[in-house]
Formats: structure tokens, sequence, C-alpha cells
């Protein structure tokens, strides 16, 4: 499937400026281009780490509206005074405060990278052990979102929050919420995705009131990314 799409691209004789044209046209110090192997695994780890993430961030802000009368209000407002029933373009993001306040608290109760590894670059000392060079060890936002000495009240679905990023006040751990990672290894895709992710809600929600389709609770499944087990919603005509 990778392959066509390159191939697609190349065929149409990478036209454009989207990420694959630029792949396409890149060239090294050498004048080389990417290789074939290079080029399919861009577009690969692209797929995997930005699609499903995204998609799920998504799915669970949709089912939390779903079940929050006065967030879903406070979302319906706001796009109807942002959007008048239009799509959401770039130019209205910073005006969807509430909008990407519920997408962040999404991705603080589920974040879609519910486990992440590191490899200690040297010994240290952590919780009482000493871990040498070279250990693996793997951490989890979705526990540290839900540890009450950063989250008050953890479990409770709250837009209102304040998060660490500036856009609310208040004292907080930088550390405590990093649905995106941390460090050198932080996610390359994060304002990408949450602009698309709010995007994507003020649009549907300009338009449709989502409700759920089954009596049977959601489940999480932390598969590779932590996503609804089925969310079957139905869309009313606001
Ligand atoms: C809500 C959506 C997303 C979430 C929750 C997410 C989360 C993450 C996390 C936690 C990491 C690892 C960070 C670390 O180790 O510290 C990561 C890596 C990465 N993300 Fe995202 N991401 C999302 C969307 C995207 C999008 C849209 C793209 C591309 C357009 C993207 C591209 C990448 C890439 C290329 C990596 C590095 C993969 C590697 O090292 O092999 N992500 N992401």
């Amino acid at each position: 499937h990778v392959a066509r799409i390159v191939a697609d691209r190349r065929a149409d004789g990478a036209a454009g400026r989207d990420l694959l044209a630029r792949l396409l046209a890149a060239r090294d110090d050498d004048g080389g281009a990417l290789s074939e192997s290079e080029l399919h695994d861009q577009v690969a780890v692209l797929i995997l780490a930005g699609a499903e993430t995204t998609s799920s961030a998504l799915a669970w802000s949709l089912h939390l509206i779903a079940g929050h009368p006065d967030a879903e209000r406070a979302l319906h407002a706001e796009v109807d005074t942002v959007l008048d029933g239009r799509v959401a373009g770039p130019d209205d993001l910073s005006r969807l405060e509430w909008t990407g306040r519920v997408v962040r608290e999404a991705l603080r109760l589920y974040p879609p990278a519910w486990v992440l590894p590191r490899t200690t670059t040297r010994a240290v000392d952590l919780a009482g052990r000493r871990l040498p060079v070279g250990s693996t060890l793997v951490f989890s936002p979705y526990i540290l979102h839900r540890h009450p000495d950063f989250h008050p009240e953890p479990e409770l679905f709250r837009p209102e929050r304040e998060y660490a990023d500036g856009t609310a006040p208040g004292a907080w751990s930088r550390s405590a919420f990093v649905p995106f990672g941390a460090g050198p290894t932080k996610c390359v895709g994060d304002t990408f995705a949450l602009t698309e992710s709010v995007l994507a809600l003020a649009s549907i929600a300009a338009r449709w009131r989502l409700r759920p389709a089954s009596a049977t609770p959601v489940r999480a499944v932390p598969r590779s990314v932590l996503t609804p087990r089925t969310l079957p919603m139905r869309l009313i005509p606001r």
C-alpha cells in the first residue's frame, strides 16, 4: 500500500507542496535523493504515528462530549459563534478555545500513546533503585494523567482544567501532561495533530450531535494505541 502511494505520487510528477512531494524532492548534502526504502519508511511511520493516534483522540473527544451535556453546550455555543455552520479552517483555530480544551482533556483521560519506552543513557537512581546504563524502562502517560497529585479529581472530564501549555493559568507540573511524550523524541506532529483534531471536532459539532447508538458501556482497549473497543454513535443533525 505504501509502495503504491509513493508510485502514484511519482507518476503525477510529484506535483504540489504536500509532505510526500517534499520528500520526493528532498536532496541530501551530496545531492542524493531518498532511496526507495527510505521513502517507504518515512511514509509508513507518518501513517502509523499520525493516523490512528489522531482518530483515537477525536473518537474519545466525541464520546466524552456525548456524556457531558454542559461541556457539549459550551462546545455548540462556541462553534455556532465562530463557524456559523461552516467547516472550520486554520484561521478559526485561535477562537476555538473551548474546542481545544475538550481535545486536550480527552488526550489527558485517554492518551493514545498510553505507554512509552525509554533507554537510560547513563546509570541513574530512580525510586530507590540503581538502573545501569542501557536499561529499558517504560512509563505510562495514562497513569501520570490520572494521578491525583497532579490532576485533582482525575477521573472527571473537566475541559476547564488548567494545563501546562499556557492556555490557562495555574500551578502545574509540566511533566504531568505528556500525550505527545517529552524530550528529544517528542512527537514531531503535535501541533499538526492538535490543529487537525480541533478543526475536525469543531466542524462536526457545528452540524451534528453524536449520541451512543448502543447501551453497552464503552471500554478502552490498550492496543498499540489506546482506542475504544467499539464506539457506535448516531449522528443527529443539529
Ligand atoms: C493525537 C495525535 C498524536 C499523539 C497522541 C501522538 C503521540 C506521540 C508520542 C507519544 C510519540 C513518542 C514521543 C516520545 O517518545 O517522547 C510520538 C512520536 C511521533 N509522532 Fe506523534 N502523535 C500524534 C500525532 C502525530 C501526527 C499527526 C504525526 C505526523 C503528521 C505524528 C508523527 C510522529 C512521529 C514521526 C513520531 C516519531 C516516531 C519515531 O520516533 O519513530 N504524530 N507521537
